[in-house]
């Protein structure tokens, strides 16, 4: 018997993208993946290393720290202090995750209850809306600025009389829209005017270019009181597959979701704080090439379309391009067309939201000369799609 919220919560855009990739590859079709942001470079050596020594350690035999490993705790304060400026107590300002995605679900899960709303960017990460409606509680959607703000004075009243939590991701997956430390600033008085509790999704932390610097919401003053901040090293270190992630941020709100986690878990796995510690304490030489590859595969995929005649913006921070569905294709009947015809596996819009609709993004996870190759054969299909357009098929 499945409960009754999880009957009702819609179907997950992206296990259907799953299927319809299994279907083609079933039916002999080689394709090249860009759709899942799933990091491809390999695990820094001194990480590996890391790891390897945490093998044989003798502590594993016992279960791991509830909050954080002591060590992983030192190390990641010293990461935000020397990363973001500021100073956060490690026993009550920090807690490791076994990743961000199930944090911020755990973070929903314990301050939101029935009834409640959770107001997410209208184009969002899956889980933003998920977790509310796992309880639930409803996921309210807050319009977006063309420049990526949220429009807060859009919200219905009555929605935000009833609002607990908003969350926010700058670097944004999907649109890579950034933000500044004044909005931020705007976005921690919103907060504490409403009393909500605000999470900041910075997954793309690391992951910026051309001299762009990411900023957290934890510089603004006074954001700790009313403010969470999820970091993982899922991408800025390709370690999605160790699973470890950490919240910094109001020690209240990590209070509460310590004591839910500790009803159901035993904390992350000292294998994969031993990994996130090696990475946090090793950030400044492991991310530069990193991120070097990202902007190579960004250049040489952005050029690639703009010499085919799309309009596309460079973005200044994440792994992802995100780019208009040609005229007359529906998100999906585009996906499929791509994923049929030339080979090439796209996330529809429609994946994070109704407002994503439209759009697709193109994850930065193959080779510059790979993804070069993806927009050629990308950009057939449209050329193709605008003569039917003209044809008036
Ligand atoms: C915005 C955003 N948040 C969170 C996650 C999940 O990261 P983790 O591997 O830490 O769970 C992702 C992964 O794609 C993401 O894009």
């Amino acid at each position: 018997m499945t409960s009754r919220h999880l009957r009702e919560i819609p179907p997950y855009v992206f296990a259907e993208l799953d299927v319809r990739r299994a279907a083609a590859r079933a039916g002999g079709r080689q394709l090249i993946d860009v759709g899942i942001g799933s990091p491809d470079q390999p695990i820094a050596p001194v990480v590996v290393e890391a790891m390897q020594r945490a093998v044989s350690e003798p502590a594993l035999s016992g279960y791991p720290y509830f909050r954080a490993h002591p060590a992983f705790a030192e190390t990641v304060a010293a990461y935000v202090a020397a990363r973001f400026d500021v100073h956060v107590d490690p026993s009550t300002e920090l807690l490791a995750l076994a990743g961000s995605k199930e944090g911020i679900a755990e973070i929903v899960l314990s301050h939101v209850s029935e009834g409640d709303v959770v107001l997410v960017p209208a184009i969002y990460y899956p889980v933003y809306a998920r977790a509310p409606q796992l309880i639930g509680a409803l996921p309210v959607c807050v319009p977006l600025f063309a420049d990526g703000r949220l429009d807060l004075d859009a919200i219905a009243p009555g929605d935000l009389a009833r609002a607990r939590v908003l969350i926010v991701n700058y670097p944004s997956n999907p649109t890579t829209a950034t933000i500044t430390l004044a909005e931020y600033a705007r976005l921690v008085a919103f907060a504490k005017r409403h009393s909500l509790l605000l999470v900041s999704d910075l997954a793309y932390s690391e992951l910026s270019y051309d001299g762009f610097v990411v900023p957290s919401v934890l510089q603004v003053d006074g954001a700790r009181d009313v403010a969470v901040e999820m970091h993982t090293c899922s991408k800025s270190f390709n370690m999605a597959g160790v699973r470890i992630a950490f919240v910094a941020g109001s020690a209240r709100a990590l209070n509460t979701l310590y004591q839910y986690r500790s009803n159901i878990g035993y904390g992350v796995s000292t294998l994969s704080q031993r990994a996130g510690a090696a990475a946090f304490a090793n950030y400044s030489t492991i991310v530069p090439p990193v991120v070097a590859e990202y902007r190579a595969r960004r250049d040489a995929m952005v050029s690639a379309f703009a010499s085919h005649g799309w309009q596309v913006t460079s973005p200044n921070a994440t792994m992802y391009l995100w780019l208009d569905v040609p005229a007359g294709y529906e998100d999906w009947e585009w996906v499929d067309t791509l994923m049929h015809g030339p080979g090439v596996v796209v996330t529809p819009g429609i994946a994070f939201g109704e407002a994503g609709s439209g759009h697709f993004r193109i994850s930065l996870v193959q080779p510059p000369a790979m993804l070069a190759h993806a927009a050629a054969l990308i950009s057939e299909c449209r050329a193709h799609a605008s003569a039917n357009v003209r044809n008036g098929e």
